[in-house]
């Protein structure tokens, strides 16, 4: 039930750094599990990351992390797995929050037909996703009912943080703070958020714009937006919105910059590019601020270590997502032509 809350989607945020903490903790305790998926994924030739939406947007986050390791790594949209094969020596990491989403388990099963070792990432105990898989393990985020994947994506992320730390031996200390992280960022940038959500909530078409592993973040803010407030949004890197985008900026044209506090430089140059073109920019930082020179409203939301960045940044973008649907007066748990599983080709 709602108890009390205006909507579930506002309800879930809200729930999102328990349920991040759960997930790792959950994990944790699963080390049977955890430790052969890591395994797996060590011995890996490839890892083919297969997954639809938010949960891609998530597995992008991983897969920037390990490809900056060296790792060999596919990130592939479900939909779209017919044009990577796999072998025998692949591991496939399939994420879905359901566990249901058909282009997903279609993608599953054929990797396996070809020989590849699978391992999932769902919010559910026996869903058909996990059933196929070798390796099954779960975020636990608890049911989600907004249709726009909200604190399971904050969850992914978490587990997938996890995961990617124990392939590249790293410490696991920072983790204790991501629950920390998730919920002080909300409270920090909900104000601004909401200031963002109502002004974009006038206008035709927003950009979100990052670099690096600020770039899957920006994807899942853009995707937000379009599905629960119907406004046209893209997501580019920052240093691509030259090679075209920019042609459609101008006066008041929105463009938020996620900075994950890595190449602070270059996005405050790309932040410059914009304004000469009197862009109404807003900037949410995690870590580091760009301070740009100019009147430009930026947000700085804490990280204990510059890795839960993609953590902190979660909250923000979904309450603008939130808060300009809410101006709208559309209802932010029943967008309009999705599904909360889409189980059709
Ligand atoms: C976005 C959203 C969808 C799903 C996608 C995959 O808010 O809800 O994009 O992320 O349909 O769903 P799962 O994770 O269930 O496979």
């Amino acid at each position: 039930s709602l108890q009390g809350y205006e909507s579930f989607m506002i309800k879930e945020i809200r729930e999102s750094w328990g349920a991040v903490k759960d997930t790792i903790s959950g994990l944790m305790e699963d080390s049977a599990n955890l430790g052969k998926a890591v395994k797996a994924l060590d011995k890996a030739r490839r890892i083919l990351i297969v997954a639809a939406g938010t949960s891609y947007h998530a597995g992008l986050i991983f897969a920037t992390r390990l490809l900056r390791a060296g790792k060999t790594v596919i990130p592939i949209i479900a939909s779209e797995h017919d044009t990577v094969k796999s072998g025998q020596d692949d591991v496939v990491l399939v994420i879905s929050q359901s566990g249901e989403t058909m282009d997903s388990l279609l993608a599953l099963k054929d990797y396996k037909a070809q020989g590849s070792f699978i391992i999932s990432l769902t919010n559910t105990l026996g869903n058909s996703i996990s059933s196929y898989s070798n390796v099954s393990l779960h975020t636990r985020a608890g049911p989600e009912i907004g249709v726009a994947a909200t604190k399971t994506f904050t969850s992914q992320v978490g587990a997938l943080l996890l995961m990617s730390s124990l392939l590249l031996g790293e410490n696991l200390d920072y983790l204790k703070e991501a629950e920390n992280v998730v919920s002080s960022s909300f409270s920090k940038s909900i104000g601004y958020a909401e200031k963002i959500g109502i002004e974009i909530s006038r206008k035709q078409s927003v950009y979100y714009l990052s670099k690096g592993i600020g770039v899957p973040m920006a994807m899942e803010g853009a995707l937000k937006i379009k599905e629960i407030a119907y406004i046209h949004s893209e997501a580019y890197p920052a240093g691509e919105s030259k090679h075209g985008p920019i042609a459609l900026v101008e006066r008041d044209f929105p463009v938020i910059f996620i900075n994950t506090g890595e190449h602070v430089e270059e996005l405050r140059n790309n932040l410059k590019e914009m304004e000469s073109r009197k862009a109404r920019a807003y900037v949410i930082s995690a870590g580091v601020e760009i301070k740009s020179d100019t009147e430009v409203k930026e947000i700085l939301v804490n990280v204990s270590d510059q890795r839960l960045a993609p953590l902190a940044l979660a909250p923000p973008l979904q309450l603008i997502a939130y808060y300009a649907a809410k101006e709208r007066g559309t209802n932010p748990d029943r967008p309009r032509n999705l599904a909360k599983t889409v189980t059709v080709r």
